[in-house]
C-alpha cells in the first residue's frame, strides 16, 4: 500500500472516503491472476455474474401493498423552436460526414417524420461526377428503406450565406414520397430561409397526372 492510500488517524473519514480507501486496500491484497503476474501488470477484468431472470436486485416487489403510491412523473416536451434546431443540428453534423472530394461542397440533410424521429443523410460524389447522391436524396432513400412513410420537414444544411435549396431531382423525389412539407435552409451560423416544398416546386409532376 502507498502512504496516500493508509488511513490518516488524525482526520476523520468520511463515508465514501472510508468505501473508496477499503476499495483500494482489496484491490491491492488481491494476487493477480497468474496468467497476468507474469507480465507484472494486474489487468484482470472481472465480468459481474448475470443475474437470473427471476432474481430480484433490490428487495421485493412493493407495488401492490397499500403503503405504496405512484409518483406523478413529470415530461418535458420540447418546444417548436427546440425541435428545429434539433433538426438543424442533426443536419449540421450530418454534413460533416458529407463525400465532397470533386466539388468540396459539403451538404447535409435532416428528414422529420410524423413521429419525430430524425433521418439524415449527406451528399456521397463519386469519380464519373454523375452518380452523385445529394444529402437530401440519401436522407430520403434511408428513411423509406428503414419503413418511414410519413414526413413533416426536411433541413438542408450547407456553408453558403446565401439558402441553398434542393436541386431539381430532390425537389421531385420529396415531392413525390413527402408531400408539401417545410423545408429549413440552414449555413453554419444560422437559418437562411424556411418555405415549403410546393413553393420550390410549385406545377409538379406526380402521380395524379398517370391516372
Ligand atoms: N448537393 C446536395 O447534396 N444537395 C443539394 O441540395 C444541392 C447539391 C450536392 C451535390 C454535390 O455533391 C454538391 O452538392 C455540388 O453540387
Amino acid at each position: 500500500m502507498s502512504d496516500s492510500d493508509k488511513p490518516r488517524a488524525d482526520k476523520p473519514r468520511t463515508w465514501p472516503e472510508v468505501e473508496r480507501r477499503s476499495n483500494l486496500e482489496r484491490r491491492v491484497e488481491r494476487p493477480a491472476p497468474a496468467s497476468r503476474r507474469a507480465g507484472g501488470e494486474d489487468l484482470e477484468v472481472r465480468t459481474p455474474r448475470p443475474i437470473r431472470r427471476d432474481e430480484r436486485r433490490s428487495g421485493r416487489d412493493r407495488r401492490d401493498e397499500s403503503s405504496w403510491q405512484s409518483v406523478p412523473l413529470e415530461l418535458t416536451i420540447a418546444s417548436d423552436a427546440d425541435l428545429t434546431e434539433a433538426l438543424v443540428a442533426a443536419a449540421t453534423i450530418a454534413r460533416t460526414r458529407a463525400h465532397a472530394r470533386y466539388s468540396g461542397f459539403k451538404v447535409g440533410a435532416a428528414l422529420e417524420t410524423t413521429d419525430r424521429d430524425v433521418i439524415t443523410g449527406c451528399n456521397v460524389e463519386n469519380a464519373t461526377y454523375g452518380l452523385t447522391l445529394c444529402a437530401e436524396r440519401v436522407a430520403l432513400v434511408k428513411a423509406l428503406s428503414e419503413g418511414h412513410g410519413a414526413f413533416t420537414r426536411v433541413a438542408v444544411v450547407a456553408d453558403t450565406d446565401n439558402p441553398t435549396p434542393p436541386c431539381g431531382s430532390c425537389r421531385q423525389l420529396l415531392w413525390e414520397y413527402c408531400g408539401d412539407i417545410e423545408v429549413i435552409l440552414a449555413n453554419l451560423e444560422r437559418t437562411t430561409a424556411t418555405l415549403r416544398l410546393s413553393e420550390l416546386l410549385p406545377l409538379p409532376f406526380d402521380d395524379r397526372l398517370l391516372k
